[in-house]
Protein backbone atom coordinates (compact mmCIF):
# COMPACT_ATOMS: atom_id res chain seq x y z
CA UNK A 1 0.00 0.00 0.00
CA UNK A 2 1.68 3.62 -0.96
CA UNK A 3 -0.91 4.98 1.14
CA UNK A 4 -3.39 5.05 4.35
CA UNK A 5 -5.55 7.37 5.41
CA UNK A 6 -7.70 7.73 8.35
CA UNK A 7 -10.94 9.41 8.74
CA UNK A 8 -12.77 9.98 11.97
CA UNK A 9 -16.63 11.46 11.86
CA UNK A 10 -15.62 13.38 15.30
CA UNK A 11 -12.18 14.73 14.18
CA UNK A 12 -13.22 17.69 11.83
CA UNK A 13 -11.91 20.99 11.02
CA UNK A 14 -15.16 22.89 10.74
CA UNK A 15 -17.97 23.87 8.41
CA UNK A 16 -16.59 23.49 5.12
CA UNK A 17 -17.18 27.56 3.72
CA UNK A 18 -18.59 27.88 0.54
CA UNK A 19 -16.71 30.81 -0.27
CA UNK A 20 -13.33 28.74 -0.74
CA UNK A 21 -14.68 28.04 -4.31
CA UNK A 22 -14.33 31.49 -5.53
CA UNK A 23 -13.26 33.28 -8.79
CA UNK A 24 -12.03 36.70 -10.25
CA UNK A 25 -12.38 38.48 -13.31
CA UNK A 26 -10.43 41.68 -13.70
CA UNK A 27 -9.94 43.77 -16.75
CA UNK A 28 -7.25 42.23 -17.84
CA UNK A 29 -6.40 40.89 -21.26
CA UNK A 30 -9.81 39.22 -22.16
CA UNK A 31 -11.37 37.82 -19.18
CA UNK A 32 -14.18 40.65 -19.61
CA UNK A 33 -14.06 41.52 -23.11
CA UNK A 34 -14.24 38.37 -25.45
CA UNK A 35 -14.31 36.19 -22.30
CA UNK A 36 -17.64 36.89 -20.15
CA UNK A 37 -19.12 39.75 -22.63
CA UNK A 38 -19.56 40.14 -26.28
CA UNK A 39 -21.87 41.72 -27.88
CA UNK A 40 -22.51 40.61 -31.25
CA UNK A 41 -21.20 36.65 -30.46
CA UNK A 42 -23.38 34.16 -31.67
CA UNK A 43 -24.23 33.29 -28.04
CA UNK A 44 -24.41 36.81 -26.49
CA UNK A 45 -27.57 37.57 -24.90
CA UNK A 46 -29.17 41.07 -25.17
CA UNK A 47 -26.99 42.41 -22.90
CA UNK A 48 -23.62 40.85 -24.09
CA UNK A 49 -23.17 37.99 -21.96
CA UNK A 50 -22.10 34.79 -23.77
CA UNK A 51 -24.39 32.23 -22.79
CA UNK A 52 -22.14 29.87 -23.54
CA UNK A 53 -19.29 31.00 -20.48
CA UNK A 54 -22.46 31.11 -18.28
CA UNK A 55 -23.33 28.04 -18.73
CA UNK A 56 -19.82 26.53 -18.30
CA UNK A 57 -19.33 28.84 -15.05
CA UNK A 58 -23.14 27.12 -14.17
CA UNK A 59 -21.13 23.91 -14.75
CA UNK A 60 -17.78 25.01 -13.08
CA UNK A 61 -19.88 26.47 -9.78
CA UNK A 62 -17.83 29.27 -8.38
CA UNK A 63 -19.63 30.89 -4.79
CA UNK A 64 -17.88 33.96 -5.27
CA UNK A 65 -16.42 36.26 -7.92
CA UNK A 66 -13.66 39.02 -7.22
CA UNK A 67 -13.44 41.90 -9.37
CA UNK A 68 -12.57 44.20 -11.06
CA UNK A 69 -8.83 43.53 -10.22
CA UNK A 70 -6.09 42.88 -9.66
CA UNK A 71 -3.26 45.18 -10.54
CA UNK A 72 -5.97 47.19 -13.00
CA UNK A 73 -8.08 48.32 -9.49
CA UNK A 74 -5.13 50.45 -8.34
CA UNK A 75 -5.68 52.62 -11.26
CA UNK A 76 -9.37 52.43 -11.86
CA UNK A 77 -11.70 55.33 -10.92
CA UNK A 78 -15.30 52.92 -10.40
CA UNK A 79 -17.01 56.05 -11.38
CA UNK A 80 -16.00 55.48 -14.92
CA UNK A 81 -17.69 52.34 -15.24
CA UNK A 82 -21.13 53.74 -14.29
CA UNK A 83 -23.94 55.65 -16.21
CA UNK A 84 -24.65 55.89 -20.10
CA UNK A 85 -22.25 53.22 -22.11
CA UNK A 86 -21.71 56.07 -24.45
CA UNK A 87 -20.96 58.43 -22.33
CA UNK A 88 -17.98 56.46 -20.52
CA UNK A 89 -14.81 57.88 -21.33
CA UNK A 90 -11.69 55.65 -22.59
CA UNK A 91 -8.70 55.46 -20.56
CA UNK A 92 -5.19 54.31 -20.75
CA UNK A 93 -4.84 50.94 -17.94
CA UNK A 94 -1.36 51.37 -17.14
CA UNK A 95 -1.20 48.24 -14.91
CA UNK A 96 -1.61 46.19 -18.29
CA UNK A 97 -0.34 48.72 -21.15
CA UNK A 98 -4.17 48.38 -22.41
CA UNK A 99 -6.89 50.80 -23.41
CA UNK A 100 -10.18 50.76 -21.29
CA UNK A 101 -13.24 51.47 -23.33
CA UNK A 102 -15.32 51.56 -20.04
CA UNK A 103 -18.08 49.41 -21.96
CA UNK A 104 -18.28 46.91 -18.91
CA UNK A 105 -18.59 48.20 -15.07
CA UNK A 106 -20.13 47.71 -12.06
CA UNK A 107 -23.98 47.09 -13.09
CA UNK A 108 -23.04 45.14 -15.78
CA UNK A 109 -20.76 42.80 -13.74
CA UNK A 110 -23.94 43.17 -10.97
CA UNK A 111 -26.03 41.86 -13.94
CA UNK A 112 -23.62 39.25 -14.61
CA UNK A 113 -23.09 38.07 -10.96
CA UNK A 114 -26.93 37.88 -10.80
CA UNK A 115 -26.92 35.20 -14.07
CA UNK A 116 -24.12 33.62 -12.90
CA UNK A 117 -25.45 33.40 -9.73
CA UNK A 118 -22.06 33.99 -7.70
CA UNK A 119 -21.25 36.36 -4.77
CA UNK A 120 -20.33 40.15 -5.93
CA UNK A 121 -16.45 40.67 -4.24
CA UNK A 122 -15.42 44.03 -4.54
CA UNK A 123 -12.28 45.26 -4.37
CA UNK A 124 -11.60 49.19 -4.11
CA UNK A 125 -8.53 51.24 -5.31
CA UNK A 126 -6.24 51.80 -2.84
CA UNK A 127 -3.40 52.66 -4.92
CA UNK A 128 -4.16 56.29 -7.11
CA UNK A 129 -7.39 56.93 -4.61
CA UNK A 130 -8.68 56.38 -1.29
CA UNK A 131 -10.24 56.66 1.72
CA UNK A 132 -13.36 59.15 -0.10
CA UNK A 133 -13.95 57.08 -3.48
CA UNK A 134 -14.31 53.80 -1.47
CA UNK A 135 -17.02 55.35 0.72
CA UNK A 136 -18.41 56.71 -1.94
CA UNK A 137 -18.70 53.23 -3.89
CA UNK A 138 -19.71 51.85 -0.84
CA UNK A 139 -22.85 54.13 -0.83
CA UNK A 140 -23.73 53.90 -4.23
CA UNK A 141 -23.30 49.95 -4.32
CA UNK A 142 -25.16 49.53 -1.28
CA UNK A 143 -26.96 52.76 -0.02
CA UNK A 144 -31.01 52.24 -0.34
CA UNK A 145 -31.88 55.69 -1.87
CA UNK A 146 -32.83 58.88 -1.41
CA UNK A 147 -28.84 60.48 -1.23
CA UNK A 148 -27.04 61.84 -4.42
CA UNK A 149 -24.95 58.78 -4.91
CA UNK A 150 -27.64 55.65 -3.81
CA UNK A 151 -30.22 58.12 -6.34
CA UNK A 152 -27.61 57.77 -9.63
CA UNK A 153 -27.54 54.19 -9.28
CA UNK A 154 -30.94 53.99 -9.23
CA UNK A 155 -31.23 56.79 -12.25
CA UNK A 156 -28.42 54.53 -13.81
CA UNK A 157 -30.81 51.77 -14.17
CA UNK A 158 -30.21 49.38 -10.04
CA UNK A 159 -33.61 50.65 -8.10
CA UNK A 160 -32.39 47.78 -5.53
CA UNK A 161 -28.76 48.79 -4.00
CA UNK A 162 -26.46 46.04 -4.78
CA UNK A 163 -25.74 44.49 -1.04
CA UNK A 164 -22.32 43.79 -1.44
CA UNK A 165 -20.97 42.62 1.36
CA UNK A 166 -17.16 41.52 0.18
CA UNK A 167 -14.77 44.08 -0.09
CA UNK A 168 -11.13 44.31 -0.90
CA UNK A 169 -9.04 47.20 0.45
CA UNK A 170 -6.77 47.56 -2.24
CA UNK A 171 -4.85 45.35 -4.24
CA UNK A 172 -0.89 43.76 -3.52
CA UNK A 173 0.40 47.53 -2.23
CA UNK A 174 3.14 45.65 -1.16
CA UNK A 175 4.49 44.95 -4.75
CA UNK A 176 6.71 47.63 -6.42
CA UNK A 177 5.25 47.19 -9.61
CA UNK A 178 1.56 48.20 -8.35
CA UNK A 179 0.63 51.60 -8.95
CA UNK A 180 0.58 53.64 -5.50
CA UNK A 181 2.96 50.88 -3.94
CA UNK A 182 2.77 51.34 0.31
CA UNK A 183 5.43 50.68 3.10
CA UNK A 184 3.88 48.29 5.67
CA UNK A 185 2.68 51.22 7.78
CA UNK A 186 1.59 53.80 5.09
CA UNK A 187 -0.98 50.48 4.09
CA UNK A 188 -2.10 50.26 7.89
CA UNK A 189 -2.68 53.63 8.27
CA UNK A 190 -4.87 53.54 4.82
CA UNK A 191 -6.41 50.40 5.40
CA UNK A 192 -7.20 50.85 8.90
CA UNK A 193 -8.80 54.26 7.79
CA UNK A 194 -10.62 53.20 4.44
CA UNK A 195 -12.19 50.01 6.27
CA UNK A 196 -13.28 52.68 9.05
CA UNK A 197 -15.29 54.99 6.65
CA UNK A 198 -16.76 52.36 5.12
CA UNK A 199 -18.02 50.90 7.54
CA UNK A 200 -19.66 54.02 8.73
CA UNK A 201 -21.69 53.93 5.68
CA UNK A 202 -22.93 50.23 5.35
CA UNK A 203 -21.70 48.41 9.36
CA UNK A 204 -22.78 44.79 7.60
CA UNK A 205 -19.74 44.79 5.19
CA UNK A 206 -16.97 42.43 5.41
CA UNK A 207 -13.23 43.79 4.53
CA UNK A 208 -10.00 42.11 3.49
CA UNK A 209 -6.96 44.26 4.09
CA UNK A 210 -3.94 43.38 1.09
CA UNK A 211 -1.15 40.75 2.43
CA UNK A 212 1.90 40.01 0.85
CA UNK A 213 1.31 39.44 -2.86
CA UNK A 214 3.35 35.79 -2.41
CA UNK A 215 5.50 34.14 0.15
CA UNK A 216 8.84 35.30 -0.96
CA UNK A 217 8.60 39.36 -0.88
CA UNK A 218 10.97 40.91 0.99
CA UNK A 219 8.03 42.68 3.45
CA UNK A 220 6.68 39.28 4.00
CA UNK A 221 5.46 38.72 7.62
CA UNK A 222 6.63 42.70 8.43
CA UNK A 223 3.74 43.31 6.07
CA UNK A 224 0.97 41.50 7.96
CA UNK A 225 2.21 42.31 11.03
CA UNK A 226 2.24 45.62 10.79
CA UNK A 227 -1.12 45.88 8.67
CA UNK A 228 -2.49 43.76 11.68
CA UNK A 229 -1.43 46.05 14.04
CA UNK A 230 -2.92 48.98 12.52
CA UNK A 231 -6.17 47.89 11.11
CA UNK A 232 -6.91 44.68 13.35
CA UNK A 233 -10.41 45.74 14.78
CA UNK A 234 -11.51 46.86 11.54
CA UNK A 235 -10.79 44.51 9.31
CA UNK A 236 -12.53 40.96 8.62
CA UNK A 237 -9.40 39.49 6.44
CA UNK A 238 -5.99 39.46 5.63
CA UNK A 239 -5.45 38.21 2.10
CA UNK A 240 -2.94 36.05 0.46
CA UNK A 241 -1.76 35.24 -3.10
CA UNK A 242 0.37 32.73 -4.70
CA UNK A 243 1.29 31.32 -8.37
CA UNK A 244 3.26 28.22 -9.56
CA UNK A 245 4.71 26.86 -11.85
CA UNK A 246 7.17 24.20 -12.85
CA UNK A 247 10.23 25.09 -13.41
CA UNK A 248 13.02 23.14 -15.94
CA UNK A 249 10.94 19.91 -16.25
CA UNK A 250 11.46 19.50 -12.03
CA UNK A 251 7.53 17.89 -12.12
CA UNK A 252 8.35 16.45 -8.77
CA UNK A 253 8.52 19.78 -7.33
CA UNK A 254 5.99 21.16 -9.16
CA UNK A 255 3.64 18.66 -7.89
CA UNK A 256 4.41 19.01 -4.10
CA UNK A 257 3.65 23.19 -4.65
CA UNK A 258 0.88 22.64 -2.18
CA UNK A 259 3.46 21.63 0.86
CA UNK A 260 4.63 25.34 -0.16
CA UNK A 261 0.75 27.14 0.29
CA UNK A 262 0.35 24.68 3.76
CA UNK A 263 3.47 26.60 5.29
CA UNK A 264 2.22 29.81 3.63
CA UNK A 265 -1.32 29.70 5.31
CA UNK A 266 0.12 28.41 8.58
CA UNK A 267 2.62 31.54 8.50
CA UNK A 268 0.02 33.94 7.97
CA UNK A 269 -2.01 32.46 10.19
CA UNK A 270 0.56 32.54 13.09
CA UNK A 271 1.26 36.52 12.79
CA UNK A 272 -2.48 36.81 12.90
CA UNK A 273 -2.38 34.77 16.17
CA UNK A 274 0.61 36.87 17.37
CA UNK A 275 -1.08 40.36 16.82
CA UNK A 276 -4.44 39.22 18.11
CA UNK A 277 -2.50 38.07 21.39
CA UNK A 278 -0.38 41.44 21.03
CA UNK A 279 -3.50 43.19 21.00
CA UNK A 280 -5.41 40.98 23.53
CA UNK A 281 -8.06 41.05 20.63
CA UNK A 282 -11.30 38.87 21.03
CA UNK A 283 -12.27 38.65 17.57
CA UNK A 284 -10.83 36.38 14.98
CA UNK A 285 -9.26 38.06 11.61
CA UNK A 286 -9.53 35.09 8.83
CA UNK A 287 -7.89 34.53 5.42
CA UNK A 288 -9.12 35.32 2.23
CA UNK A 289 -6.51 33.56 -0.55
CA UNK A 290 -8.11 35.39 -3.01
CA UNK A 291 -5.69 34.93 -5.99
CA UNK A 292 -3.97 31.41 -6.22
CA UNK A 293 -3.69 29.18 -9.26
CA UNK A 294 -0.39 28.00 -11.97
CA UNK A 295 0.56 30.43 -13.87
CA UNK A 296 3.84 30.33 -16.44
CA UNK A 297 5.25 33.69 -15.62
CA UNK A 298 7.73 33.80 -18.85
CA UNK A 299 9.11 36.57 -18.61
CA UNK A 300 8.69 39.95 -20.27
CA UNK A 301 9.68 39.37 -24.11
CA UNK A 302 6.69 37.41 -25.45
CA UNK A 303 3.56 39.14 -27.01
CA UNK A 304 1.15 38.25 -24.33
CA UNK A 305 2.92 39.19 -21.49
CA UNK A 306 2.01 42.09 -19.84
CA UNK A 307 4.07 45.16 -19.23
CA UNK A 308 4.94 45.17 -22.86
CA UNK A 309 5.17 48.84 -22.86
CA UNK A 310 6.91 48.59 -26.54
CA UNK A 311 4.01 47.15 -27.76
CA UNK A 312 0.97 49.66 -29.03
CA UNK A 313 -1.93 50.41 -26.73
CA UNK A 314 -4.99 47.84 -27.66
CA UNK A 315 -7.92 46.87 -26.45
CA UNK A 316 -8.12 44.03 -24.53
CA UNK A 317 -5.10 42.45 -25.80
CA UNK A 318 -4.72 38.63 -25.31
CA UNK A 319 -2.59 38.23 -22.12
CA UNK A 320 -1.32 35.39 -20.40
CA UNK A 321 -3.83 33.25 -21.84
CA UNK A 322 -1.49 29.52 -20.56
CA UNK A 323 -2.91 26.59 -21.62
CA UNK A 324 -3.35 23.52 -18.90
CA UNK A 325 -2.27 19.97 -18.79
CA UNK A 326 -3.16 16.87 -16.87
CA UNK A 327 0.01 17.79 -14.28
CA UNK A 328 -1.35 21.12 -14.18
CA UNK A 329 -4.87 19.74 -13.07
CA UNK A 330 -3.35 17.45 -10.39
CA UNK A 331 -1.25 20.52 -9.12
CA UNK A 332 -4.88 22.35 -8.95
CA UNK A 333 -6.41 19.51 -7.34
CA UNK A 334 -3.87 19.50 -4.53
CA UNK A 335 -3.88 23.34 -3.80
CA UNK A 336 -7.71 22.80 -3.65
CA UNK A 337 -7.02 20.12 -0.89
CA UNK A 338 -4.75 22.64 0.94
CA UNK A 339 -7.00 25.12 1.35
CA UNK A 340 -9.78 23.15 2.02
CA UNK A 341 -7.40 21.70 4.93
CA UNK A 342 -7.17 25.05 6.45
CA UNK A 343 -10.50 25.77 6.02
CA UNK A 344 -10.70 27.20 9.88
CA UNK A 345 -8.20 29.81 8.70
CA UNK A 346 -9.13 30.56 5.02
CA UNK A 347 -12.36 31.54 4.59
CA UNK A 348 -12.84 32.47 0.98
CA UNK A 349 -10.34 32.14 -1.78
CA UNK A 350 -10.42 32.98 -5.12
CA UNK A 351 -8.66 30.69 -8.54
CA UNK A 352 -7.23 33.50 -10.55
CA UNK A 353 -8.87 34.40 -13.48
CA UNK A 354 -12.02 32.97 -14.68
CA UNK A 355 -12.11 33.16 -18.10
CA UNK A 356 -9.03 33.31 -20.46
CA UNK A 357 -6.04 34.96 -18.32
CA UNK A 358 -4.86 31.78 -16.56
CA UNK A 359 -8.17 30.41 -16.62
CA UNK A 360 -9.92 26.95 -16.42
CA UNK A 361 -12.33 28.34 -19.52
CA UNK A 362 -11.34 29.56 -22.45
CA UNK A 363 -12.81 31.18 -24.92
CA UNK A 364 -12.65 32.19 -29.10
CA UNK A 365 -13.23 35.86 -30.33
CA UNK A 366 -16.72 34.89 -31.87
CA UNK A 367 -16.17 31.33 -31.36
CA UNK A 368 -16.17 28.67 -29.01
CA UNK A 369 -15.39 28.38 -25.24
CA UNK A 370 -13.91 25.40 -23.99
CA UNK A 371 -13.03 23.99 -20.06
CA UNK A 372 -9.26 23.79 -19.67
CA UNK A 373 -7.83 20.73 -17.07
CA UNK A 374 -7.87 22.42 -14.54
CA UNK A 375 -11.71 22.88 -14.44
CA UNK A 376 -12.07 19.63 -13.30
CA UNK A 377 -11.13 19.49 -9.65
CA UNK A 378 -12.50 22.99 -9.15
CA UNK A 379 -15.98 22.15 -10.55
CA UNK A 380 -16.10 18.96 -8.77
CA UNK A 381 -14.63 20.12 -5.31
CA UNK A 382 -16.89 22.85 -5.75
CA UNK A 383 -20.23 20.77 -6.28
CA UNK A 384 -19.23 17.93 -3.82
CA UNK A 385 -17.08 19.80 -0.86
CA UNK A 386 -20.13 20.57 1.73
CA UNK A 387 -20.83 20.33 4.98
CA UNK A 388 -17.46 19.61 7.40
CA UNK A 389 -14.30 19.39 6.51
CA UNK A 390 -12.83 15.97 7.83
CA UNK A 391 -9.21 15.39 9.53
CA UNK A 392 -7.45 12.75 6.99
CA UNK A 393 -4.25 11.29 8.84
CA UNK A 394 -2.09 10.54 6.41
CA UNK A 395 0.74 7.89 6.12
CA UNK A 396 1.78 7.73 2.67
CA UNK A 397 5.09 6.72 0.55
CA UNK A 398 7.49 10.10 -0.07
CA UNK A 399 8.01 11.61 -2.83
CA UNK A 400 11.68 13.59 -3.03
CA UNK A 401 11.72 17.10 -4.19
CA UNK A 402 14.68 19.38 -5.01
CA UNK A 403 12.37 22.70 -3.52
CA UNK A 404 10.42 21.39 -0.72
CA UNK A 405 11.82 18.12 0.39
CA UNK A 406 10.20 14.83 0.84
CA UNK A 407 6.23 14.95 0.44
CA UNK A 408 3.66 12.58 0.75
CA UNK A 409 2.82 10.59 -2.55
CA UNK A 410 -0.66 10.86 -2.00
CA UNK A 411 -2.29 14.00 -1.01
CA UNK A 412 -6.19 14.06 0.51
CA UNK A 413 -8.96 16.16 1.75
CA UNK A 414 -12.35 14.91 2.96
CA UNK A 415 -15.56 16.21 4.40
CA UNK A 416 -18.98 15.08 5.66
CA UNK A 417 -22.33 16.41 4.62
CA UNK A 418 -24.78 15.11 7.29
CA UNK A 419 -27.78 16.43 5.49
CA UNK A 420 -27.08 14.29 2.27
CA UNK A 421 -25.32 11.41 4.69
CA UNK A 422 -22.66 11.51 2.09
CA UNK A 423 -18.43 11.82 2.38
CA UNK A 424 -16.47 13.08 -0.27
CA UNK A 425 -12.97 12.30 -0.68
CA UNK A 426 -10.45 14.27 -2.75
CA UNK A 427 -7.40 12.71 -3.72
CA UNK A 428 -4.13 13.00 -5.65
CA UNK A 429 -1.17 10.96 -6.65
CA UNK A 430 1.98 12.71 -7.21
CA UNK A 431 4.27 9.79 -8.35
CA UNK A 432 4.83 10.35 -11.97
CA UNK A 433 5.07 6.42 -13.01
CA UNK A 434 3.05 4.12 -10.56
CA UNK A 435 -0.20 3.76 -9.81
CA UNK A 436 -1.08 4.07 -5.48
CA UNK A 437 -2.86 1.77 -4.03
CA UNK A 438 -4.73 3.17 -0.89
CA UNK A 439 -6.73 2.13 1.99
CA UNK A 440 -9.33 4.58 3.71
CA UNK A 441 -9.95 3.87 7.36
CA UNK A 442 -13.52 5.17 8.05
CA UNK A 443 -14.07 5.60 11.57
CA UNK A 444 -18.28 5.94 12.65
CA UNK A 445 -19.11 5.55 9.00
CA UNK A 446 -20.39 2.91 7.05
CA UNK A 447 -20.18 2.78 3.59
CA UNK A 448 -22.95 1.17 1.75
CA UNK A 449 -22.12 2.20 -1.83
CA UNK A 450 -20.49 4.40 -3.91
CA UNK A 451 -22.14 7.68 -5.50
CA UNK A 452 -19.76 9.27 -7.76
CA UNK A 453 -15.90 8.00 -8.53
CA UNK A 454 -13.67 10.12 -11.06
CA UNK A 455 -10.42 10.32 -12.04
CA UNK A 456 -8.54 13.10 -14.28
CA UNK A 457 -5.40 11.43 -15.05
CA UNK A 458 -2.63 11.37 -18.44
CA UNK A 459 -5.35 10.39 -21.67
CA UNK A 460 -4.79 7.05 -23.70
CA UNK A 461 -2.34 7.88 -26.14
CA UNK A 462 -1.00 10.92 -24.20
CA UNK A 463 1.13 12.22 -21.75
CA UNK A 464 1.37 14.30 -18.72
CA UNK A 465 1.64 17.44 -21.15
CA UNK A 466 -1.66 16.48 -22.73
CA UNK A 467 -4.17 19.36 -23.03
CA UNK A 468 -7.40 20.70 -24.12
CA UNK A 469 -8.02 23.01 -27.21
CA UNK A 470 -10.91 24.83 -29.23
CA UNK A 471 -10.13 21.75 -31.13
CA UNK A 472 -9.74 18.69 -28.98
CA UNK A 473 -11.96 20.40 -26.21
CA UNK A 474 -12.14 17.12 -24.09
CA UNK A 475 -8.87 15.66 -24.40
CA UNK A 476 -8.22 16.03 -20.91
CA UNK A 477 -10.97 15.08 -18.31
CA UNK A 478 -12.83 12.68 -16.02
CA UNK A 479 -13.35 9.37 -16.45
CA UNK A 480 -14.67 6.69 -14.26
CA UNK A 481 -12.62 5.19 -11.57
CA UNK A 482 -13.39 1.58 -11.26
CA UNK A 483 -11.75 -0.84 -8.35
CA UNK A 484 -12.59 0.73 -5.83
CA UNK A 485 -13.04 -2.26 -3.22
CA UNK A 486 -15.78 -0.91 0.29
CA UNK A 487 -16.69 -3.22 3.27
CA UNK A 488 -18.41 -0.65 5.78
CA UNK A 489 -15.32 1.19 7.51
CA UNK A 490 -12.34 0.08 4.78
CA UNK A 491 -12.13 0.79 1.47
CA UNK A 492 -9.61 0.09 -1.03
CA UNK A 493 -8.49 2.42 -4.32
CA UNK A 494 -6.21 1.98 -6.77
CA UNK A 495 -5.03 5.36 -8.54
CA UNK A 496 -3.69 5.56 -11.66
CA UNK A 497 -0.33 7.38 -11.52
CA UNK A 498 -0.31 11.02 -12.00
CA UNK A 499 -3.61 11.37 -11.51
CA UNK A 500 -6.48 13.06 -9.55
CA UNK A 501 -9.63 11.89 -8.21
CA UNK A 502 -12.74 12.27 -6.47
CA UNK A 503 -14.70 9.43 -4.82
CA UNK A 504 -17.97 10.12 -3.02
CA UNK A 505 -19.69 7.14 -0.81
CA UNK A 506 -22.71 7.01 1.38
O1 LIG B 1 -4.13 37.62 -11.76
C1 LIG B 1 -3.14 38.34 -12.45
C2 LIG B 1 -2.44 39.39 -11.59
O2 LIG B 1 -1.63 38.76 -10.65
C3 LIG B 1 -3.32 40.30 -10.76
O3 LIG B 1 -3.76 41.41 -11.44
C4 LIG B 1 -2.38 40.73 -9.66
O4 LIG B 1 -3.08 41.05 -8.48
C5 LIG B 1 -1.43 39.57 -9.51
O5 LIG B 1 -0.12 39.99 -9.46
Amino acid sequence: TAAALTISRDFTIGDVPRRLFGSFVEHMGRCVYTGIYEPGHPSADAEGFRRDVLDLVAEMGPTVVRYPGGNFVSGYNWEDGVGPVDQRPRRLDGAWHTVETNAFGLHEFARWSKLAGTEIMEAVNLGTRGVEAARELVEYANHPGGTRLSDLRRANGAADPFGIKLWCLGNELDGPWQIGHKTPAEYGRLAQEAAKAMKLVDPDIELIAVGSSNFHMPTFGEWEYTVLNHAYNEIDYVSMHAYYQEHDGDAESFLAVAVDMDAFIDSVASTIDAVKARGKHKKDVHISFDEWNVWYQRGLDTDDQPHRVSTAWREHPPLIEDTYNVTDAVVVGTLLNSLLRHGDRVRIANQAQLVNVIAPIRTEPGGPAWRQSTFWPFARMAELARGRILRVATRSDRIDTAEYGDADLVDASATWNEETGRLALFVANRGLDADADVTLALQGFDVKRVTRAEVLAVPEGGDRFSANNSGRPDAVGLRPLGGIVHDGSLVTLRLPALSWSVVEFE
